[in-house]
């Protein structure tokens, strides 16, 4: 996905809530990023969001696709926000930017960083190196269904989740491609094949062809339930995660949530054919029980900035930004209040600074 020109346009959707208080720290590091690695990035803001909703009766301007298109690569925040119901905003928003630009792997690390204490205490950094690869552009959240009889003691609503064999299979390629690629080559599918009869075990028939082309990985299904259980018990037997649309999202919370913080992971909207821009933005919401006070943890929404950067073919960027948050929150020095300190957002995003500077 590199450029020879290395000078990327990226779009920025700071979004809501603490959205807009994390990506103007991740869009600082990404500055002196790019002017360490002599290459630029040419940031557009797009005031789209809930107040834009409230504004103009809609999340984004109609033309959003094609504003978007042009772009290297998106750079979101978060959306969400008590003026608008939360199924609008995703539906209207979040869901459209990924299934529209074909962002059909959702990537998420969750490893604990050296110097945070995870809720399993006695675990180091070694025992939680997990990523997620969840689809992105169908199952659960498709949005096929309807309500009827609104209002009435007969309502009812169907929710019908989709499963096609194209869909699996590009999924579980980029999972087994992405283990192949690191140092343990394992692979847990998220299956529940026992209760859901007819989607996840063509979910199973199809992941066990793919693994059929990747003989040096060595992988297992598990069902979700005690994949979600497994994660806690044993953690460090856990590498890549290959998950559906709603068991990734489930998923990937328990695994933010024993790295230490919400405030730490990131994630990817990866369109891997190039076909349109790819979206990075921290895995939490816009928080707004602490929005506008200045605290919220800056590190998932630079470290979502990193990965844009891997993504872009700044692989030393990348590792560069990773080694100075490594190096602040190894210290201990600085932390924001969710990791048990009083730093504010600007205090984490000036040591960051400086141990990138340092680097
Ligand atoms: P949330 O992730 O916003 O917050 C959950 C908890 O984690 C809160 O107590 C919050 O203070 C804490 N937290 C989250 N990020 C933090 C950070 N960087 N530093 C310190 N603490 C942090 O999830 P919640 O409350 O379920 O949703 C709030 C809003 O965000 C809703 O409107 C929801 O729809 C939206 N949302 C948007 C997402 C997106 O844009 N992709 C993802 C998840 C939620
Ligand atoms: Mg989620």
């Amino acid at each position: 996905m590199g450029r020879d020109d290395r000078n990327y346009r990226i779009a920025v959707i700071a979004g809501d809530g603490i959205g807009k208080e994390v990506i103007p720290a991740g869009i600082e590091i990404l500055e002196v990023a790019a002017s360490k690695g002599g290459f630029t990035c040419a940031f557009t803001e797009l005031p789209w969001g809930c107040d834009y909703h409230v504004a103009h009766g809609r999340m984004m301007p109609d033309d959003w696709y094609e504003q978007l298109i042009s772009f290297d690569a998106i750079y979101l925040g978060a959306i969400g926000a008590p003026t608008v119901p939360d199924s609008v905003s995703a539906r209207e928003m979040i869901l459209p930017l990924r299934q529209r630009l074909v962002q059909y792997v959702n990537l998420r690390p969750m490893r604990l960083i050296p110097g945070i204490t995870s809720p399993l205490a006695g675990r180091v950094a070694a025992d939680i190196d997990m990523i997620c690869v969840r689809e992105n552009s169908e199952g659960e959240y498709c949005g096929l269904g309807g309500r009827v009889h609104a209002g009435t003691p007969d309502e009812l609503a169907a929710q019908t989740g989709i499963f096609t064999r194209r869909g699996i299979e590009r999924i579980a390629r980029y999972a087994f491609r992405l283990a192949q690629g690191r140092p343990r080559k394992l692979l847990a599918s998220a299956t529940k094949s026992n209760a859901l009869q007819h989607a996840m075990v063509l979910w199973d028939e199809v992941v066990d062809e793919v693994a059929r082309d990747f003989p040096d990985v060595t992988w297992r299904k598990y069902h979700v339930d005690a994949l979600a259980a497994r994660m806690i018990t044993h953690p460090q037997t856990v590498d890549v995660i290959l998950a559906s649309n709603l068991f990734g999202d489930i998923l990937t919370d328990i695994g933010s949530a024993i790295s230490g913080s919400l405030g730490v992971g990131p994630g990817g909207n990866i369109n891997p054919d190039g076909t349109a821009p790819s979206m990075f933005e921290p895995i939490h919401g816009s928080a707004p029980d602490i929005a506008g006070r200045g605290v919220a943890n800056p590190i998932a929404a630079i470290w979502a900035g990193a990965m844009m950067l891997d993504h872009l073919g700044e692989r030393p960027a990348h590792d560069a930004i990773l080694a100075a948050i490594e190096k602040v929150i190894s210290a201990e020095a600085v932390r924001t209040p969710d990791l048990g300190g009083s730093a504010t957002t600007s205090d984490m995003t000036r040591a960051v600074v400086a141990g990138l500077a340092g680097a």
